[in-house]
């Protein structure tokens, strides 16, 4: 099947072009994130002052270390052991090599007042696997915040489905691009609905130089009768035993 040989596709490309991926972070080569996204999530995940964070699909673990900085306790984790070893060296948080499809089986047994996906989310089902195990990663009252690819952005037609990638703009010394499961607006939406986690805001960050939006920031909260409502009664009967 197409979507799974793509999803394969994935994996193989970010554990292929890790050391790649690591310089291009490390040296700040992409000019959207230096100008803009860096900061944008950082502010998103701040502005609700959160204690704890699990940041999904950490990578070299450059905003685990930015939110440490501010006092907060963050767990990273990513498939590419590679990127969590680069992460570890440097510190900031508990880093971990778990895929999305561990976490969906229940391998990540902590909850967080914040989830952090940034540019990390780019499967199909993989992706919808996880989103569904958000809710019970988040404490009550939590979110899961999202900045991704702004739909705007990104070439037609306006439909959920595969596109091809690239890594024009992030520097030399890649390989293969892997390719990536297009969401509009409407389909990250219903995404999230299917999860149990209803959409609370929306950010679109803007970039300098051409006035288009750099990415859109999705923060969503587990609806009523998943994450909150489980936690809490979780910890009722803590209190009670
Ligand atoms: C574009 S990078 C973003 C990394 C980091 N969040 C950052 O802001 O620099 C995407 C990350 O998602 C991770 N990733 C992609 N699919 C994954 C999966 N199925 N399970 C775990 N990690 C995955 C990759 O290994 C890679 O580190």
């Amino acid at each position: 099947m197409r979507a799974e040989a793509d999803e394969a596709r994935i994996l193989d490309a970010w554990q292929a072009n890790a050391p790649a991926w690591e310089r291009a972070v490390r040296e700040e080569r992409i000019e959207s994130r230096r100008l803009v996204t860096d900061q944008a999530i950082v502010d998103a995940v701040l502005a609700r002052s959160p204690r704890t964070v699990i940041d999904v699909g950490c990578g070299e673990g450059w905003l685990a270390r930015a939110l440490a900085a501010q006092g907060v306790q963050v767990i990273g984790v990513d498939v590419v052991p590679a990127l969590v070893e680069s992460a570890r060296a440097k510190g900031g948080g508990a880093f971990r090599v778990l895929s999305y499809e561990d976490i969906a089986a229940g391998a990540l047994r902590e909850r967080a007042d914040i989830v952090v996906c940034n540019f990390s989310l780019l499967g199909g089902a993989s992706v919808d696997a996880l989103l569904a195990a958000v809710p019970g990663l988040l404490a009550p009252g939590g979110r899961l915040i999202v900045q991704t690819v702004h739909p705007l952005m990104a070439a037609e037609p306006y439909a959920d489905g595969w596109r091809e990638g690239s890594w024009i703009g992030c520097g030399e010394g890649f390989g293969e691009a892997a390719p990536w499961y297009f969401r509009t607006l409407g389909g990250w939406v219903s995404a999230f609905e299917r999860a149990g986690l209803g959409l609370r805001d929306l950010v679109e960050p803007l970039h300098p130089h051409t006035g288009r939006p750099a990415s859109v920031i999705f923060i969503a909260g587990a609806r009523q009768g998943n994450g909150d409502e489980q936690a809490s009664r979780r910890s009722v009967s803590r209190h009670r035993t």
